[in-house]
């Protein structure tokens, strides 16, 4: 199967590069390969010998970086998975200890373009929102959600992962109109959000719902602590662990993991896109890039071993 190349515009590639300090011979984890623009820069600037291991639970994301990884023959593995599960699948492609990993959480472009997926109030499609089928545990979908959780529940989800301040109002909207005809499509869904709130904001009024029901169906939060937390068990005593988030909810998951991190120089404050980047890619202002860095151990076996067979 052939893929239209990427939309996705990846951001703050200069300054991932700078924090991950890619070398020859080094090895970095990508957990999210997207349209593969930082996996491809890891590639380029490790060069000739350097290895990195791209994850996706996207199967597009993979089928469009496939195309372009024989160029980099066995220095380019990507698998499909979710980075939930970033230890073992570091510890199935030999490659462990890794000197970078990279996290770019949230969607790409390609994924919000694509009526399938059903993630754009802009687009119809079915209410589903998983990024890909290894996306949740459970296969909640947001028709699920919509169409089933109490109002209670509904108020929760959009007021704490949407941060909206018409949650309430919304909750009532979505319960009072699939008592008359079930959720099916992402505009159905948009429509009903637009009429129950006040025109206010800039942005369209479905943009915080449907953020939430994106992170609750792609257990977002819970699935980044997971790998923050093992990133560190997989990384090389020197290395970086890199995280660009997009909202201050992932943020804040950074930065308190990484807290929890033993003989680490942790950047205090998150770097964020140039004023240029900004004008040429909107979707890059509201990125926060933190960074951890892994103290040197002197003498340190598992690193003097590996690089002694580069
Ligand atoms: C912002 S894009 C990454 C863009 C990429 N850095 C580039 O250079 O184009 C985020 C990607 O992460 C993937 N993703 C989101 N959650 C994931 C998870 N839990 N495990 C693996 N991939 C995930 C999405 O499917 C999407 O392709």
């Amino acid at each position: 199967m052939s893929q239209e190349p990427t939309l996705h515009r990846a951001v703050m590639v200069p300054e991932v590069i700078d924090a991950l300090k890619p070398r020859p011979g080094g090895r970095y984890l990508d957990a999210t390969l997207g349209g593969g623009t930082h996996s491809e820069e890891l590639l380029k600037r490790s060069a000739p010998n350097g290895q990195v291991l791209s994850l996706d639970v996207d199967p597009a994301a993979l089928t469009r970086a496939r195309e372009r990884q024989k160029a980099y023959g066995q220095r380019w593995r990507i698998a499909e998975a979710n980075f939930r599960n970033l230890k073992g699948e570091a510890e199935n492609s030999g490659w462990v200890p890794f000197d970078g990993i990279l996290f770019d959480l949230g969607l790409s472009s390609d994924e919000l373009a694509d009526p399938s997926k059903g993630l754009s109030f802009q687009i119809d499609g079915p209410l589903d929102m998983r990024l890909g089928p290894k996306a949740n545990e459970d296969g909640l979908t947001a028709e699920t959600i919509v169409n089933r959780w109490s109002e209670k529940e509904l108020i929760e989800l959009i007021r704490t992962f949407g941060e909206e301040k018409f949650a309430v109002r919304i909750a009532k909207a979505i319960i009072e109109r699939r008592r008359q005809k079930k959720f099916e499509s992402t505009l159905d869904l948009a429509d009903t959000i637009q009429a129950s709130v006040p025109k206010t904001s800039r942005i369209h009024p479905a943009t915080r719902t449907f953020q939430a029901l994106r992170m609750a169906v792609n257990d977002e939060l819970a699935s980044l602590k997971q790998a923050l937390m093992d990133a560190d068990s997989i990384l090389a005593p020197g290395g970086t662990v890199a995280v660009i988030s997009f909202h201050s909810l992932e943020d804040r998951i950074v930065k308190q993991t990484f807290k929890k991190y033993k003989n680490y120089q942790i950047s205090k404050k998150p770097l964020s896109p140039n004023e240029a980047e900004v004008k040429n890619n909107p979707r890059a202002r509201s990125a926060k890039l933190r960074a951890a860095h892994k103290n040197s151990t002197k003498n340190n076996y598992v690193t003097d071993v590996r690089h002694s067979y580069d």
